[in-house]
């Protein structure tokens, strides 16, 4: 039964009757997981868990990571791929939640609520705050993914012009939600009266709004963070809000979480605060617990359609099941019959995919360091640790069909030779259908021997019987040639691995030119 460490707050429902134990230990402090993490299978967090390199050396078992929510910057995700751990998380759950609350900062800044608490609370009556309305006002929206889109349906709602900046997106998803896209952020930041930024935290959002930008906005602006601590300098807010160019802020992350007490944002009067709480409702909660819990099961059982290191997109990688396998089982054969250091390979795409084929070339990377590597390798770490081996993979698609409707041709480099092997699916089967340019057809599964040989009567009799002699039984014969009487090459597949020393006998018949095995 796996073990599944959650860290961090939120409802998973039932754990009962999982192939899984759950141990459920919401603010577990580092130092506790650092020395726990080595027992796991799987580990459930949200931002607040730092998955970094440190962790991930001590996770010794660990094959997946669950992330409760969106943003996974608290995760090291290139030391977990190295290390074949899968990263999934589930985007979508807490977008309505998250949306709403950098709503009501917005509205929290603009009409001092919190302040008016804040006064009421120490006894003062203070009805001279006159806050800012949203008619007519125009909102600025850094980042129209999931939540952006979302704060801009309910600006909308409050008879708001919605201006927004992303260079990622179709202009068609802003022409949809009836918002107007810039392609430059200093033209929003000149005419947006309200600012919310719905980034994630990367190394170009990473400060992209500092002090000139903030200064870019009109005078009497409002400036909403509920994105991710830092995508908004907190120095240069704190400035530009002490020189009066700013009316409020409202902020809900931190660049250091949680901030310090003496945080002079947190006690600044024009600026209302939350504690990271934009998921924290009990329906975000939920549906963030139940779903991530049920990835990271179907991810512990092999299913790594929703890995977001895989680098594939799940519809993708569903619609190419059956060349996955195939991918695999090319490169793991390539990888047994070809002599030498590895160098570079190259994947060859022939005819039109339904789907991108960039993860079958991720399998072909797999199949070859899978007999490598003693600790194994998944399609996550496949090419990380390729790379790492300074093996250069090339994918070149060409949509003409080559005999077969579609077909991958793995072609690998060594420091002594290049070999070639051609596959394609059918009937939902991955099939051999050539080697070094010979054509054949077979299953790809068991033991092969690939044998080079001149083609001349009797060669295939004098390898079968050699084999009889061994006691190995012959499965199935595939034969190839270019031309009658010249060079051949034929897969024998067998019933088990030949001995060392029959090999070596079947190296030293004259007629053949070399013998390899693969096992798939
Ligand atoms: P998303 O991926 O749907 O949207 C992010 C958008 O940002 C994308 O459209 C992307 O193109 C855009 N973007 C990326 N880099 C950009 C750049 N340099 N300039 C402009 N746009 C850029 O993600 P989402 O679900 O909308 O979540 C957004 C972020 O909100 C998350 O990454 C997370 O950090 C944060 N978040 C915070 C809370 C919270 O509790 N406060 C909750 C959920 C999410
Ligand atoms: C997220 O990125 O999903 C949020 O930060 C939610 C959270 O973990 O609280």
């Amino acid at each position: 039964m796996w073990r599944v460490l959650v860290t961090d707050e939120m409802k998973l429902g039932r754990t009962e009757g999982l192939p899984a134990a759950v141990d459920y230990r919401p603010g577990m402090p580092r130092e506790e997981i650092l020395e726990a993490i080595g027992d796991y299978d799987a580990l459930i967090t949200r931002s607040r868990t730092r998955v970094d390199a440190e962790l991930l050396a001590r996770a010794k078992r660990l094959k997946v990571i669950g992330r409760g929510g969106v943003g996974v910057d608290n995760i090291d995700l290139e030391a977990a791929s190295r290390r074949g751990i899968l990263v999934v998380n589930v985007p979508e759950a807490n977008t309505r939640s998250a949306a709403e609350l950098a709503f009501g900062l917005l509205l929290a800044a603009a009409r001092g609520i919190a302040l008016s608490d804040r006064k009421l609370r120490a006894g003062e009556w203070d009805r001279k705050f006159l806050g800012r309305e949203l008619l007519g006002k125009t909102l600025g929206i850094v980042g129209l993914g999931r939540i952006g889109s979302q704060v801009a349906k309910f600006a909308k709602g409050f008879d708001m012009k919605v201006l927004a900046y992303d260079p990622y997106i179709p202009r068609s998803r802003a022409e949809k939600l009836g918002v107007e896209l810039l392609d430059e952020l200093e033209d929003l930041l000149r005419r947006s009266d309200f600012l919310t930024v719905h980034t994630p935290l990367t190394e170009e959002t990473r400060g992209m709004i500092g002090r000139r930008e903030l200064y870019l906005l009109p005078r009497g602006a409002v400036v909403v963070n509920a994105a991710r601590g830092g995508i908004i300098q907190e120095e240069a807010l704190l400035e530009v809000l002490n020189e009066g160019h700013l009316f409020a802020a409202g902020i809900d992350v931190f660049a250091e979480e949680p901030p310090k007490k003496d945080h002079p944002l947190i006690h600044h009067p024009k600026v209302v605060h939350t504690a990271h709480l934009g998921a924290n409702t009990a329906e975000a909660q939920t549906r963030v617990g139940e779903e991530v819990l049920k990835r990271v099961i179907a991810a512990l059982e092999g299913e790594i359609a929703y890995a977001i290191n895989a680098g594939f997109d799940p519809e993708a990688f569903r619609a190419l099941r059956g060349f996955v396998p195939l991918g695999e089982r090319l490169g793991k054969l390539l990888a047994q019959i070809t002599r030498g250091r590895v160098q570079a390979v190259e994947v060859a795409f022939f005819g039109e995919f339904e789907a991108d084929p960039e993860p079958v070339a991720t399998a072909v990377a797999k199949g070859l360091l899978e007999r490598v590597l003693s600790e194994g390798v998944n399609l996550i770490a496949a090419r990380p640790l390729l790379k790492e081996r300074g093996i250069a993979l090339s994918v070149r698609k060409v949509p003409e069909a080559q005999g077969y409707t579609q077909l991958v041709e793995v072609r690998l480099q060594t420091d002594k030779e290049e070999r070639t092997a051609r596959g394609t699916v059918l009937g939902g089967q991955p099939r051999l259908v050539g080697i070094d340019g010979y054509p054949l057809e077979s299953v790809l599964e068991g033991t092969f021997l690939v044998c080079k040989n001149y083609d001349r009567p009797g060669v295939v009799g004098q390898v079968g019987t050699l084999l009889g002699e061994a006691g190995v039984n012959i499965a199935g014969l595939q034969l190839g040639r270019d031309r009658p009487g010249g060079k051949a090459l034929f897969v024998l597949s067998v019933d088990e691995r030949p001995e060392e020393g029959v090999l070596k006998s079947l190296e030293a018949l004259e007629l053949l030119e070399r013998v390899d095995v693969a096992e798939l």
